[in-house]
């Protein structure tokens, strides 16, 4: 299949996104769904990974390692939450109005850019001279948002992917990425929290906030 930017997206792919982010089908245009399996088939066709649950599960490179499961887990878990927030706004005040599709289609495609970000390939060429290349080059955030407007999914969802992180403290967030923002921010410190982070991987200000559970029993 071509999208329109001729870029080959090979059918196994696309079907390998659809089974390891099956929340896609959650998202009810279809041509949003179709955008947001573009999005990924065209970070996965830049990248040295063969599909989306093959990423590690982390934060950044080296940072809130999962001890067990990938970067699928957390696209999901963020979605998931995110769609937990909306609901509830949902049933408890009418007049709340975050759109639906976008949050889900945000969810999962605000850290498409880790293929890129968290490739070893990149990060070895990245170590080896950070003073021409950058280190890295681009955060996911921006890689991820050049990404989706590639993919022709809407700004909505490129702002998402672009500002989910610190990156969009530099501008006012949308509604729809301020929730994928708390979800995302949830997510980690949650699973932290939990004890389902390797603790040489937690940063210093997570390592201030609170002991993991398994640290406790341990
Ligand atoms: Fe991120
Ligand atoms: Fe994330």
């Amino acid at each position: 299949m071509m999208n329109g930017y001729s870029i080959a997206l090979p059918d196994a792919v696309r079907q390998s996104i659809r089974e390891d982010l099956p929340e896609v089908d959650l998202i009810s245009k279809q041509s949003l769904r179709e955008q947001c399996i573009d999005a990924w088939a065209i970070a996965l066709s830049f990248s040295s990974f063969k599909r989306v649950r093959d990423l590690p599960g982390e934060a950044i490179p080296g940072t809130l390692l999962l001890k067990e499961g990938g970067q699928d887990l957390h696209l999901r878990g963020v979605t998931k939450l995110a769609l937990g927030y909306v609901d509830y706004f949902a049933a408890a005040f009418p007049l709340a109005d975050i759109d639906r599709d976008i949050v889900i289609a945000g969810g999962l495609c605000h850290d498409v850019g880790k293929t890129f970000e968290c490739d070893p390939e990149n990060q070895q060429r990245w170590n080896k001279d950070g003073s021409r290349f950058g280190w890295p080059s681009l955060r996911h955030p921006i890689y991820g948002a050049h990404i989706c407007l590639l993919a022709g999914l809407p700004e909505e969802v490129a702002h998402i992917a672009a500002s989910h992180s610190p990156e969009g403290d530099n501008v006012k967030r949308s509604l729809e990425c301020v929730v994928i923002h708390e979800a995302d921010v949830a997510w980690w410190r949650i699973a932290a929290a939990s004890g389902l982070v390797q603790p040489e991987s937690l940063p210093p200000d997570f390592a201030k906030m609170f002991h993991q559970r398994s640290e406790r029993r341990g």
